[in-house]
């Protein structure tokens, strides 16, 4: 009886998982797109390039529908100028230093795709790749898993490294994505979705009207390339105070200080109080105009807020065009060039390990 019941649920779940053809890469194959809907109006559909989200609907207070990320209607879009919507980020997200690092006594160089630096996986980062996909039942809603094996010596990095990552819409319009992965070879892994997220919907405008909310009392100041200085420094009173202060992403953007100049808005990793491993709140967002929230929660010890500061009139869905700051991000994420620095949070997977992450991203609606 029991065993009847389970059954029934994965199978309800399973049938609210739709497939359609998105494109195809010449020489790379088919790329499909995968339409999670949940009972309470959200949908979100993932496409296999990148695993990356190309679409998010939710309802806003009044129970009007749209769509909260930046993306591009076509694969083409995608394959063209597209600053990572929606991807997946790896095998390393954000920046290591001068594109190399030392582990157990090995030097590595790593491709340099971002001045000297090495950023969001190389030149052909996850984000760049066709995935596997096929949905899998999970009784907390649709589900569907995305797998890549990123092979020894891709990028520069060592070691085989299998990946999987498990897009879930769960009761109460929660995205859960889940990150696993092994290696054949000690390797740095930093694994993050890279949502640019608009909730007033995506081509409404700026989302400099958002107040947001961080649960960092830190965050790793950069220089000017955008590496950490090694620095842990305190929020407090200053614009990156996000935790005693609530604000409008806006209302201090502008300010001068040296760390906002040097970024062109916010782009750094926030330290979460949190701490490592268990799953807590992370940032919620609000949008006062149609009331929907966003809530992160995450397993992670940071998180990349990155307000779309290079965005520059950028075509997007329909006849929306990007420009700066049309949407932000929050990359669930261990610290930036942690490989270059002893006393972040280790990112090193050892063979016989295994790498686990969670993020969920809770959508919901307040009153006036
Ligand atoms: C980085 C930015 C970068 C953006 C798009 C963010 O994660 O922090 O510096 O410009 O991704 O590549």
């Amino acid at each position: 009886m029991l065993a009847m019941v389970a059954f029934s649920l994965q199978a309800h779940a399973m049938q609210d998982v739709a497939s359609d053809v998105f494109g195809s890469i010449p020489g790379k194959g088919q790329v499909e797109r995968y339409t999670l809907t949940s009972e309470q109006g959200m949908e979100v559909a993932i496409m296999t390039y990148g695993a990356a989200i190309v679409a998010l609907r939710v309802p806003d207070r009044t129970g009007q529908v749209d769509d909260v990320v930046l993306g591009f209607d076509t694969l083409e879009g995608y394959l063209g100028d597209n600053p990572y919507f929606g991807s997946v980020v790896g095998r390393y997200g954000n920046r290591i230093a001068g594109g190399t690092f030392k582990l157990d006594g090995e030097t590595y160089v790593l491709a340099r795709n971002n001045g000297a630096n090495h950023l969001h996986g190389g030149v052909v980062g996850f984000d760049k790749v066709i995935w596997d996909a096929s949905p899998v039942a999970d009784d907390r809603g649709p589900s569907v898993q995305f797998s890549y094996v990123s092979q020894d010596g891709e990028e520069g990095y060592p070691g085989t490294l299998a990946v999987t990552v498990t897009y879930t819409l769960a009761a109460g319009n929660e995205l859960i994505v889940d990150y696993e992965a092994t290696t054949t070879h000690a390797t740095p892994v930093n694994l993050t979705q890279h949502a640019y997220f608009n909730l007033g919907g995506e081509g409404s405008g700026d989302i400099l009207d958002h107040e947001l909310s961080l649960n960092a009392s830190h965050y790793t100041p950069v220089d000017s390339t955008l590496i950490p200085n090694g620095e842990v420094a305190a929020v407090v009173g200053t614009p990156f105070d996000f935790k005693t202060r609530p604000a409008r992403i806006g209302a201090r953007i502008s300010d001068e200080h040296p760390q906002l100049t040097i970024g062109g808005g916010y782009d750094h990793n926030f330290v979460l109080d949190s701490g490592e491993d268990s799953l807590a709140l992370a940032a919620r967002a609000y949008h006062p105009a149609s009331g929907r929230t966003l809530e992160v929660y995450t397993t992670e010890p940071g998180v990349q807020l990155y307000t779309g500061n290079f965005l520059d009139a950028l075509p997007g869905k329909g006849s929306h065009v990007y420009g700066r700051h049309a949407g932000f991000c929050l990359e669930t994420q261990h610290f930036p060039d942690s490989p270059n620095q002893p006393d972040f949070p280790s990112t090193i997977l050892r063979p016989g390990e295994r790498y686990q992450s969670r993020t969920v991203f809770a959508f919901g609606t307040a009153a006036m």
